[in-house]
């Protein structure tokens, strides 16, 4: 039996850091697990995020186009045969951050957007969904370092969501909560201010009492 756990959060609220973090747990539980991210995953996923992440200008529907066109080819090509051979897939954002990105934060029809999810990933939908909640005025200083963390060392041609307006982040984060509260029996709502091995806890805590739903063996 496999599981589909998907982590999701606003830029800078932690998801690289913790979707690393369950994995370590994961393999030290003898899990066989794989860890993707969006966009990405694939060679085509990668040339679309250099080129979603860049400054090159774009009406919000073809930004869509072009995640979801990432989504479909790492749906195809890695997330559906892993979960097939029954590993344990986690990924790194998925097709909620299309309807908080693009619906809540740019402003595009929430059904359209659901539409093109279903048809990027064949209606496949994580069992399980962790938001690392945290408000984006904390996210965003831990991004550029200004709340006396090292920040990040991003590439400054990549970070086309990063300099978006404040206003925009805060439609973002109240868009995940908005989803997170329409399907309360998949999301798992975490606050993510915490430091990076308490967050880890209360991740671990949720996705190793889902492994014994699952009955997914573990050897720890
Ligand atoms: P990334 O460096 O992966 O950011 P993060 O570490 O915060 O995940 O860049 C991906 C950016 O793309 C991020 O700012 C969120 C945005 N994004 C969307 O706008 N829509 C989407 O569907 C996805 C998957 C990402």
């Amino acid at each position: 039996m496999s599981l589909f756990l998907s982590i999701e959060g606003g830029d800078g609220a932690g998801k690289s850091t913790q979707a690393e973090l369950v994995m370590i747990h994961l393999k030290a539980s003898g899990v066989d697990a794989l860890l993707v991210h969006e966009p990405g995953g694939t060679d085509f996923g990668e040339q679309v995020r250099r080129l979603v992440k860049g400054d090159v200008e774009r009406c919000p529907m073809s930004e869509l186009f072009l995640f979801e066109a990432a989504r479909a080819q790492l749906v195809q090509d890695v997330i559906r045969p892993a979960l097939e051979a029954g590993r344990v897939v986690v990924t790194d954002r998925y097709a909620d951050s299309s309807l908080a990105y693009q619906g809540f934060g740019r402003g595009l029809d929430l059904t359209d957007v659901h539409a093109l999810n279903h048809a990027a990933t064949g209606g496949l939908m994580p069992d399980a969904t962790v938001l690392l909640d945290i408000s984006p005025e904390q996210a965003l200083a831990r991004v550029d370092g200004s709340d006396g963390s090292e920040g990040r060392t991003d590439d400054p041609k990549q970070v086309r969501f990063e300099q978006e307006p404040i206003e925009f982040h805060r439609r973002v984060t109240e868009g995940f909560r908005a989803l997170a509260s329409a399907e309360p029996e998949r999301w798992f709502v975490v606050g993510a201010s915490a430091t990076p091995d308490a967050v880890a806890e209360k991740v671990w805590s949720i996705v190793s009492n889902l492994l014994v739903l699952r009955g997914i063996n573990r050897n720890a």
